[in-house]
């Protein structure tokens, strides 16, 4: 019977996760990339940017789990094998992360934090203008679980708050815009926008020159999601012509960062490695281990990705 659970990352050494599911569902046959033996006794697999190809080779796999909340990191592989099933994981420890990560560049744009710091390496005394908290309006691109979560948090903090889908979406304290006839009045009224979308065929390359032209100048820009949302050409030249005052990006079209590029140097820019919400195996756990029973007794699955849409 094929009842081993394999763990396909390299990001760590998934040990982690052994004990986790040991501890819900005692002594379990734990396979990494380097241990995975006769593949055929493979139930399950927790999956983080698998190699292509080798989910298919699987022939007993009963269930892809993605190890991220994004899932693009699964779907770009082919030759992924039809009819399993693939859940998310959904992880408030996560979600928490990324709208701290939010929240932390937009407030330290807000109150000129990086003049502050040099004007403290100049030893001036120079308090700036300042921008009313309720003139300064967030718009949050991409409205699922993380996005949801941003979005009422700048709403608490007094932002004037907006956030932009696919589809249709209704949020207290929260305006709405929806679909490619909203994006442009959406991105009109974004002093702060923030990138939170899922990477889908929809919406790559959705951060373009037009859609960088049609924010209000000297806008800040916070990618939090996907690097390939984002056309780099397009934000260099926005930050160039001052359109955008700055940006912090988490992550890139090439991950990690090649050495030689500009953002690594740009004096616009802050760059992180992609670590805005990392999986917290505590968080992510109760879920994992709820479809998992829930395979084993046949009961419908939760978080299901819809491959079609690609969340
Ligand atoms: C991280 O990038 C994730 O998708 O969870």
């Amino acid at each position: 019977m094929a009842n081993a659970i394999a763990y396909i990352s390299r990001d760590t050494d998934g040990l982690h996760w052994k004990r986790i599911l040991s501890d819900a569902f005692g002594p379990i046959d734990f396979r990494t990339l380097d241990s995975l033996g006769d593949t055929a006794a493979i139930e399950i697999a927790l999956a983080w940017k698998p190699p292509r190809g080798l989910l298919a080779s699987f022939r007993n796999l009963k269930l892809i789990v993605s190890l991220g909340m994004g899932v693009d990191h699964l779907l770009a592989d082919d030759q992924l094998p039809e009819g399993v099933p693939i859940v998310r994981i959904m992880d408030d420890g996560l979600v928490g992360q990324m709208s701290e990560y939010a929240i932390y560049w937009a407030l330290r744009h807000h109150r000129d934090i990086d003049k502050y710091a040099e004007s403290q390496r100049k030893k001036e005394w120079k308090p700036l203008d300042f921008v009313d908290t309720l003139h300064r309006r967030v718009g949050v691109m991409g409205l699922g679980t993380i996005g949801q979560d941003t979005a009422k948090k700048f709403a608490m903090l007094g932002f004037p708050t907006a956030g932009w889908s696919r589809t249709a979406r209704t949020l207290d304290g929260i305006e709405t815009f929806h679909g490619a006839d909203g994006l442009q009045k959406f991105l009109a009224r974004s002093d702060i926008l923030v990138a939170v979308l899922p990477l889908t065929r929809n919406t790559r390359g959705l951060l373009d020159a037009k859609a960088f032209a049609a924010l209000p100048r000297g806008a800040y820009f916070i990618n939090m999601a996907r690097g390939p949302l984002v056309e780099d050409d397009a934000l260099l030249a926005a930050l160039a012509s001052g359109q955008l005052s700055g940006a912090a990006l988490d992550v890139f079209n090439q991950e990690p960062l090649p050495a030689d590029h500009p953002y690594w140097t740009h004096p616009k820019v802050h760059v992180t490695p992609h670590i805005a919400g990392a999986t917290n195996p505590r968080t992510a756990s109760p879920g994992i281990i709820e479809n998992i029973k829930r395979l084993r007794s046949g009961r419908e699955l939760i978080n299901r990705v819809d491959p079609r849409t690609g969340y």
